[in-house]
């Protein structure tokens, strides 16, 4: 990708959790073109391989548990992207009927897509950027919208990403408070060919189901265009604002 423009400058440094995912490491591989970024920390549970770790992408590996040990050792940064997330599992699919519903099977979700998330926020945020531009992105997803849902189920996808979204617009206000060039957003990637999405993929016209490039250079197109005033917000791969 070229440069990455709206306001960032040069020399920057720049992490994505869940950098082994589909969206995730479309992400750091387009950081990592972008001639003035100059480190992308590449954060994955699994270890990525190898091959994806060459400068100036620099692997690191966490748990649940380091979250904060892992902040210690990362300079200050300009830009962050979570790309964690689950829909489903080996013995678990997103639930069609409130039949469903399973205490176990919530926890898993919301523990992926709203707590993790939080808890990388809660480390991550007092080491962005404070006098240039910076920018901290969790990708949320379209069906965490209270009022675009129109069809129900999945109920506890949904409603981890509405909490997600709570998370970010809370953040968003106690971060850009005192980080006066920040924004803290959410993003929907649009629907994107990875594992997340491959059990669901069969009643998606083809034109509307992207490659995970494809996504990540228009999520960095948001990127770009956002500052204080979008703080807080949902916005799709396009642009739009996606409303609570
Ligand atoms: N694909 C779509 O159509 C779509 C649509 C709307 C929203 N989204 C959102 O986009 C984000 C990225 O999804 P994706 O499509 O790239 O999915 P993916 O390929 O399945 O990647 C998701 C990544 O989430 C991390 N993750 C999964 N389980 C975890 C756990 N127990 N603890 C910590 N991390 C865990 C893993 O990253 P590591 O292995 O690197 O740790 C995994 O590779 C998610 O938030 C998803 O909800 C996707």
């Amino acid at each position: 990708m070229p440069r990455l423009e709206g306001g960032f400058g040069d020399n920057l440094k720049v992490a994505v959790f869940g950098a082994g995912g589909g969206i995730g490491s479309a992400l750091v591989e387009s950081l990592a073109d972008a001639p003035n970024v100059e480190t992308v920390f590449a954060i994955s549970r699994q270890g990525m391989n190898g091959a994806q770790c060459i400068a100036p992408v620099r692997c690191m590996d966490y748990t649940d548990d380091n979250i904060e040990a892992l902040a210690r050792d990362l300079p200050e940064l300009d830009l962050v992207i979570c790309a964690l997330g689950i829909l489903h599992g080996e013995s678990f699919g997103p639930e069609k009927s409130r039949r469903d519903l399973s205490l176990e099977n919530m926890q898993r979700v919301f523990h992926v897509n709203t707590f993790l998330p939080a808890l990388i926020a809660k480390q991550m945020l007092p080491k962005m950027k404070r006098n240039t531009k910076s920018v901290f992105a969790a990708l949320s997803a379209r069906v965490g919208s209270i009022s675009d849902n129109r069809l129900g189920g999945w109920y506890s996808y949904r409603a981890s990403k509405a909490a997600l979204n709570m998370m970010i617009k809370t953040m968003a206000i106690e971060h850009t408070r005192r980080f006066k060039n920040s924004a803290v957003i959410g993003l929907h990637p649009g629907t994107v060919d990875t594992a997340l999405s491959k059990p669901f993929q069969n009643n998606v016209a083809k034109e509307k189901l992207f490659d995970p490039e494809f996504s990540a250079a228009r999520l960095l197109d948001v990127v770009e265009k956002v500052g204080p005033l979008e703080s807080g917000k949902i916005f799709a791969w396009d642009g739009q604002e996606i409303l609570p």
